[in-house]
């Protein structure tokens, strides 16, 4: 079997040197392709930090096991993590947090065992990236969450979970708040959870899961997460098990999947030799997991705890009163502990219970659609406009705007109705929102509402335009704080 690897900039080549030659002496039986990814690809002049040959490979081997890449500042560049995940749609970041005997924590001085898995959507949320100023006052960044996008990410984390004998799968969310996108992600959880009837699977609103996890991370066993709230928690379940060093991480899709450390390229630290590949290493477990590589997955891992448990270390964690080892030391501890078992928390031999990838080579773009087919029924428009003047004093020239079907009903700002009621307590921007809905919900035609946009543009700077829709007699958008 062969996989695409990048090494990555900084530490990138040395930890990634270390986890190849614990892999080769595990004989661990994959080819490496190198490829070309990272900073100095971005300063050969490839805009997307990676060559075209590199990106041929990938898509051609379908994984891609990476070191931690630099992005070069304030060049305008993306990320080429981001885009590697976004570009092969790799639409469920899996990180597995355990307690390692050996890295202390607050939790395993306490003796509480903890071994979860957060499962964040890593393509849609704000992380589109759709963003635009409104006024030079005002940002506007755009949340996708869809319905199919949703569902991948949800369906590959009962799954896993079933087939790991999970204990428990929640969904964290914030739809008390964001009722329409975080709305969707909880209903579609819901609706997958019925075809997993013997998984105990519940929600949970994301603060209160925030709270839970720091006094009690021992009761979660899986959690699916929307993309910005799963970065965020998932960075704190690092924190429970010792860091950043201690969190793998995997990026899976149907056709590519990119196993990578979740650190950066610690450049103080780069060239050194003293770097902790265990990271890396963990990341390259869950890799050898999703090959069905279960046999030499199990031997590596069981060799890293008893290494991790013997007090062996590098400079960045462990018993200080040991002395540190070297990035090759570590490795070549590991390689002389295998077939040996740590004392707590043995690994057992697991059934390959990683997502099977369709591995299909593909031609076109996968078109992801919705079972919802109901049809759409425009009944309103939120108009954007830029104003300093006072919400009443907008509400009179707007009102001349109305038409014989759309009526001014809220002027918001910020999201809070200031009009027709409000409070005089509540600050504004130069930004308010005129929402005209139609009189008892008739329909109103697209030309409707770009003559009534043409209209109040003799009047206003229009900044932004949204359509209110209706379907199935359910409103499609939400209502103003207020209203
Ligand atoms: P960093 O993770 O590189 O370093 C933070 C601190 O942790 C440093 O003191 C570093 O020495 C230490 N550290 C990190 N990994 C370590 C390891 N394996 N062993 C021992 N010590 C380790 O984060 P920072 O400094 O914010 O970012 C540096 C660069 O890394 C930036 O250019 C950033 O863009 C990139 N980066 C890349 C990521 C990726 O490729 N997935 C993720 C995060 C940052």
């Amino acid at each position: 079997m062969k996989i695409a690897v990048a090494n990555g900039d900084g530490i990138g080549p040395e930890i990634m040197e270390a986890v190849i030659h614990v892999f080769n002496s595990a004989k661990v039986p994959l080819e490496y392709q190198f490829v070309d990814m990272g900073k100095w690809v971005f300063d050969k002049g490839f805009s997307n930090g990676m060559t075209p040959e590199a990106k041929a490979t990938i898509e051609d081997l379908g994984i891609l096991f990476k070191g931690p890449m630099e992005t070069p500042k304030g060049k305008g560049v993306k990320s080429v993590n981001v885009t590697a995940r976004k570009t092969w749609n790799t639409y469920a970041n899996d990180r597995h947090f355990q307690t390692l005997n050996g890295v202390d924590t607050v939790f395993s001085k306490a003796g509480i065992n903890i071994d979860l898995t957060i499962v964040r959507e890593n393509i849609e949320d704000t992380y589109g990236g759709v963003e635009h100023m409104l006024t030079q006052d005002v940002a506007l960044g755009r949340r996708f969450i869809t319905r199919p996008g949703s569902e991948q990410v949800i369906r590959y984390a009962f799954e896993m979970a079933k087939k790991k004998g999970a204990k428990r799968i929640t969904c964290g969310h914030k739809a008390n708040i964001m009722k329409l996108t975080d709305g969707l992600f909880l209903e579609v959880f819901k609706e997958v959870a019925k075809e997993y009837p013997e998984l105990n699977s519940d929600d949970i609103i994301v603060d209160d899961l925030c709270m839970k996890l720091v006094s009690r991370p021992e009761t979660f066993d899986v959690i699916v997460l929307t993309n910005l709230q799963g970065d965020i928690v998932s960075d704190l379940c690092a924190g429970l098990v010792g860091g950043l060093g201690f969190a793998p991480s995997a990026n899976i899709g149907d056709h590519i999947s990119i196993f990578e450390a979740v650190h950066g390229t610690a450049p103080d630290i780069a060239g050194k030799n003293i770097a902790n590949p265990t990271s890396l290493l963990l990341s390259g477990l869950s890799m050898l997991r999703h090959l069905g590589l279960m046999e030499q997955a199990v031997i590596i891992e069981n060799a890293l705890l008893y290494t991790l448990e013997s007090g062996v270390h590098t400079g960045d964690f462990g018993d200080k009163t040991i002395p540190s080892v070297n990035t090759t030391q570590f490795s070549q501890a590991i390689i002389d502990n295998f077939g040996k078992l740590p004392k707590t928390n043995p690994r057992p031999h697991l059934n390959n219970f990683d997502f099977v990838p369709t591995n299909s080579k593909i031609t076109v773009n996968p078109m992801l659609e919705g079972s919802h087919k109901e049809e759409r029924k425009i009944v309103g428009a939120d108009i954007f406009i830029e104003s300093n003047l006072q919400p009443n004093a907008i509400a009179k020239i707007a009102i001349k705007h109305e038409t014989e079907n759309l009526k001014l009903n809220i002027i918001s700002n910020r999201g809070t109705q200031v009009w027709p009621t409000g409070s005089v307590y509540t600050n504004l921007v130069n930004q308010f929102r005129l929402r005209f809905e139609s009189k008892e919900d008739n329909t109103v035609t697209q030309k409707d509402v770009i003559n009534l946009y043409s209209s109040l543009s003799n009047d206003f700077q229009i900044s932004s335009i949204e359509t209110l829709n209706m379907w199935a007699g359910k409103k499609g958008y939400s209502l103003a704080q207020g209203q």
